[in-house]
């Protein structure tokens, strides 16, 4: 209106949300004489409530190195001089017990209190050095049940546990977070899947745990459809043999076929079989990288459940150790490159 003072508000709803391109779409609207223009980007739930550099490992089959992959990463960026959180959001609690060997755990109980109330999360202090955890364990299925009821109670699980993580994250100044998932509790990965920024697909190469990723991708796109921020930063092959070249090629064509059209190419490193050393770091709770140190080279080493000498049974824990260190890198290396996209974007 000529001569006159217009204010407009801006609404702009889309999935790739970002301040930046909204500001550059209101830009192109050819409208004069506005005084004021306010931009308020939303996804399709409203507002985003991914907390920032938070991983989740996922795949909706059991038994494809989630936990043992969270446990690995977590260390070995910790020992790099990180601060790092482990949030262990699977009821049987292996990352937690039998991985990360924290007894003092509270079972899951103050993960399922942020999603429920928004409290405070708690995490076991300095697992390692730089590495705090928040447990996991059967008071998990607590949550499961909250978030199938909560909108009957008038409860938001995904903003309540945002809230208490990115509180959490701020305070304690992590660089990373890794969210180690179960592969039921359908409605905890839901709500998983709207927190972390990014999402890590373990698989080996049997048809159902390909299934199993291929079910989780229907979340992840779902997820994305109502406004999640989460992005697949890559697949993972696990407990494969290095020597299979061909087999291996066509498990990887296999994946490359599942993850078309998102751009991303599966991890170029893959975590071999090693039986022998996944028994000896559950049994120590030790990851394979903290087996492979020059010290724990000896044939007898102590147990710490029953300090009674116990041998390992692993002769060579290096070549596994050295798979989980070049896999870290990787993610390292991706994670830098999809945030500096992220900020151009
Ligand atoms: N490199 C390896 N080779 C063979 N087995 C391994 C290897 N690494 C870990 N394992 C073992 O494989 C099993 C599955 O690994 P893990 O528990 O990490 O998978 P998961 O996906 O977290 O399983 P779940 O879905 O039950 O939580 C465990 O018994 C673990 O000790
Ligand atoms: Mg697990």
């Amino acid at each position: 209106m000529l001569g006159q003072k217009v204010s407009y508000q801006v609404d702009l709803v889309t999935f790739l949300a970002t301040e930046t391109r909204a500001k550059l779409a209101v830009g192109c609207m050819r409208i004069d004489q506005v005084t004021s223009l306010s931009v308020t980007v939303q996804g399709l739930r409203g507002v985003v409530h991914a907390v920032r550099r938070t991983i989740l490992v996922a795949n909706r089959k059991g038994g494809v190195g989630k936990s043992s992959i969270v446990a690995a990463i977590a260390v070995l960026v910790a020992k790099a001089g990180k601060r790092v959180l482990v949030i262990d959001a699977d009821p049987q609690g292996n990352c937690t017990q039998r991985d990360l060997g924290v007894r003092d755990g509270d079972n899951g109980k103050s993960l399922a209190m942020a999603i429920q109330y928004g409290q405070v999360l708690e995490p076991v202090r300095d697992v390692r050095p730089g590495l705090d955890v928040i447990a996991g364990g059967n008071l998990l299925s607590l949550a499961t049940t909250i978030i199938t009821s909560s909108s009957d109670h008038g409860i938001d699980p995904v903003a309540n546990l945002s809230t208490s993580l990115t509180s959490l994250v701020d305070t304690e100044g992590y660089d990373l977070v890794l969210i180690d998932s179960a592969p039921g509790e359908l409605q905890l990965l839901d709500v998983l899947l709207e927190i972390a920024t990014w999402l890590i697909v373990p698989t080996k190469e049997d048809e159902a745990s390909l299934d199993g990723a291929e079910k989780l991708a229907e979340r992840y796109l779902r997820a994305r459809k109502l406004g999640a921020i989460v992005e697949l930063m890559g697949m993972v092959l696990f407990d494969c043999d290095p020597r299979a070249t061909r087999r291996n090629a066509s498990t990887f064509q296999t994946v490359h076929e599942l993850l078309e059209g998102t751009g991303i190419a599966p991890f170029k490193s893959t975590i071999r079989h090693d039986k022998a050393t996944s028994v000896d770091a559950r049994r120590l709770h030790l990851t394979p990288a903290e087996l492979a140190t020059p010290q724990r080279k000896v044939e007898e080493v102590s147990d710490e459940d029953n300090d009674e000498p116990k041998k390992m049974w692993s002769r060579n824990p290096g070549p596994l150790a050295a798979d989980h260190k070049q896999l870290t890198r990787e993610v390292i290396g991706r994670l830098a490159s999809g945030e500096r996209a992220k900020e151009e974007a």
